[in-house]
């Protein structure tokens, strides 16, 4: 069966309890839960992985060449620092869609900018948990 990834950075493990007028109550668990069962109506699996560890992150795009078919990738704080990402997502053939549950363009400046957006095959940022719904059927529909 055809398979996507989902990969969360640092912070999203709090998602429900973390600033939740920012980003909704929420839990990663039952994103996770609800996503997989989207895929599989559709013949598709998911894998979930979350870290808030840099490297791990790094080792699961490397992992996933040959593997997977798209990775929906929420990277946290780490979009507007990580060269290591950016490098990471630019070594495999996978294409990767970068999701924001906030709006970060309405947001402080220092996440206007996202090192990894321009190796991405896309980007959703401001529509809550939906962006990642979105961003599996975008990925789907591309196969
Ligand atoms: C975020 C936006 C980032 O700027 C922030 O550091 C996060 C969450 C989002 O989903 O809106 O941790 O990626």
């Amino acid at each position: 069966m055809k398979r996507l990834l989902l990969l969360n950075g640092p912070n999203l493990n709090l998602l429900g309890k973390r600033e939740p007028d920012v980003y909704g109550h929420t839990t990663l668990s039952s994103i996770v839960e609800e996503l997989k069962i989207y895929v599989k109506k559709r013949q598709w699996e998911l894998d979930a992985f979350q870290s808030n560890h840099e490297g791990e992150l790094i080792d699961r795009i490397h992992q996933s060449d040959g593997k997977y078919k798209g990775i929906i990738f929420n990277p946290g704080g780490y979009t507007h620092t990580s060269v290591a990402l950016r490098d990471a997502i630019s070594s495999v053939d996978v294409p990767v869609i970068e999701v924001h549950l906030s709006n970060v363009y309405q947001r402080e400046s220092f996440r206007h900018k996202s090192l990894l957006a321009p190796v991405c095959r896309g980007q959703i940022s401001g529509l809550g948990a939906k962006g990642y719904f979105l961003a599996a059927q975008a990925l789907m529909e591309e196969e």
